[in-house]
């Protein structure tokens, strides 16, 4: 069964970019052979993880990363059973936080801030897929 699952956390101490194309790099090497798909989120030291797969390799893979003691205070907040992948070309796609993508953030968030567990399953849908749509997601190559 195909589902998708959205997940917060919040980064333990300060992470940047590089520590991001780390987590990013390993994931696809990882994800990759488990048939699990999705996209990563950083702003505001809060972590937004959007995977897709298997039902059993996405609950799998979600207790393993909850085992990383980069982030801490992890929440479920959207899971659902899907049709088809937002994220099927991204075995983990990075949405870098420029600009322009912190007003797509924005657009779907209650807060001034970029706080995704105060939203509701379906802006968090609605976030990741307006994400893909714009072309917004990069891998994680490069510096
Ligand atoms: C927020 C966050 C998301 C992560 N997402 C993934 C992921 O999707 N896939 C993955 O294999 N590892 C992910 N990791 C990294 C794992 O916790 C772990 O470091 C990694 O799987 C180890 O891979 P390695 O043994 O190949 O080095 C994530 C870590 C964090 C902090």
């Amino acid at each position: 069964m195909l589902i998708r699952m959205i997940y917060a956390s919040r980064s333990a101490g300060v992470l940047g970019p590089a520590d991001v194309k780390d987590i990013v790099r390993s994931s696809v090497r990882n994800n990759a052979p488990l048939g699990v798909t999705g996209a990563l989120i950083l702003s505001n030291g809060i972590f937004l993880q959007c995977l897709e797969g298997d039902h059993l390799a996405v609950n799998a893979l979600y207790h393993r990363i909850l085992l990383d003691p980069r982030h801490r205070e992890p929440a479920i907040l959207a899971f659902s059973e899907v049709d088809a992948r937002l994220y099927g070309a991204w075995n983990m796609g990075l949405v870098p936080t420029t600009d322009a993508n912190r007003r797509v953030f924005l657009k779907y968030s209650p807060q001034a801030e970029f706080d995704p567990y105060g939203m509701r399953p379906q802006a968090l849908e609605a976030l990741f897929a307006e994400l893909v749509a714009e072309a917004r997601v990069i891998t994680a190559l490069g510096a």
